[in-house]
């Protein structure tokens, strides 16, 4: 089950959090995998970490520029020979209600979050397409999106405007490239909170809303709003996206994948 033999995998903010874990995941089911991230050193450190240069390397990457989608389009197709999967997961949070976030943090969170997966999605698709040709499942694309996409959201309105964006994103490429025949499944992701340097920051913004700046206490008011008892961790999301990604998810396109602790259960 879950079996990446033979896949090559760009994924893209996998230099820690959840990108770092399925990268491992994915060299340990059997992927080739590109390691995209603005954090460089990280970056090189968490591929050497996850294997050698014939599993895993790693890539500059801003998800805002064309040309750095480009170039690491390119190195997997240059080290490896093409693309079979493409998992847009770098994103940003941004803790701001509407009336406090300034106009550039929102042209900001909209370019990473948003830009960033269309970018990514419209680069990929030539070299998605043609290694879907030999792939009797097809090419595919998994999307982090967030609970936050699903409903609203009291304290992360903008934020969860970008992950709405992406949820129905994800459901109108996979109709877009259906239509058209290229056999690229494209699907989302939709975590509840997962205990990353970006875990971390909901709760230090939600502190400061409290107005206490009790991070503790912000994580466990966070704690509680999961029934399952407990955060997640990013393998309990790695693993959903090592599913989608594989031939185990092969008539499943257009969907999100709920991991959220029965968050949105409610
Ligand atoms: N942690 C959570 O609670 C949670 C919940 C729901 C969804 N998500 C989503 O999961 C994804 C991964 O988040 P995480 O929790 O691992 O966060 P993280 O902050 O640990 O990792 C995000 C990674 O994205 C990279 N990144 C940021 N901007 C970038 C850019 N312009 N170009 C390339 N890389 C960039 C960062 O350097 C970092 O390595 C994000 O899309 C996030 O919105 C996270």
């Amino acid at each position: 089950m879950n079996r990446l033999d033979g896949k090559v995998a760009l994924i893209s903010g996998a230099a820690r959090g959840i990108g770092a874990e399925t990268a491992r995941l994915m060299v340990e089911a059997g992927a080739r995998v590109v390691i995209g991230d603005i954090l460089e050193e990280l970056g090189r450190e968490t591929a050497r970490a996850i294997g050698t240069d014939a599993s895993a390397v790693f890539q500059r990457l801003d998800v805002t520029s064309e040309e750095d989608w480009n170039a690491a389009i390119g190195a997997a197709t240059a080290r490896w020979g093409g693309l079979d999967i493409l998992v847009n997961n770098a994103g940003m949070f941004l803790g701001k209600g509407i009336e406090e976030a300034s106009l550039e943090e929102w042209h900001r969170l909209c370019a990473v979050n948003l830009t960033g997966v269309f970018l990514g999605t419209k680069l990929a698709v030539p070299s998605l397409r043609e290694r879907a040709k030999a792939n009797p499942h097809g090419s595919a694309i998994v999307n982090l999106a967030s609970v936050a996409g699903l409903v609203g959201s009291q304290l992360d309105p903008l934020y969860s405007m970008t992950k709405g964006g992406v949820t129905l994103f994800t459901k109108s490429a996979a109709l877009e490239f259906a239509r058209k025949g290229y056999r690229i499944r494209v699907n989302s992701i939709h975590p509840g909170v997962i205990q990353t340097d970006m875990g971390q920051q909901t709760f230090v913004s939600r502190a400061r809303k409290i107005g206490t700046n009790d991070v503790d206490a912000a994580r466990q008011i966070a704690l509680s709003t999961h029934p399952i008892g407990r955060l997640g961790v990013p393998t309990d999301i790695a693993k959903g996206i090592v599913f989608l990604a594989s031939d185990d998810a092969g008539f499943m396109t257009g969907a999100g994948l709920v991991v959220d602790g029965g968050l949105t259960a409610q």
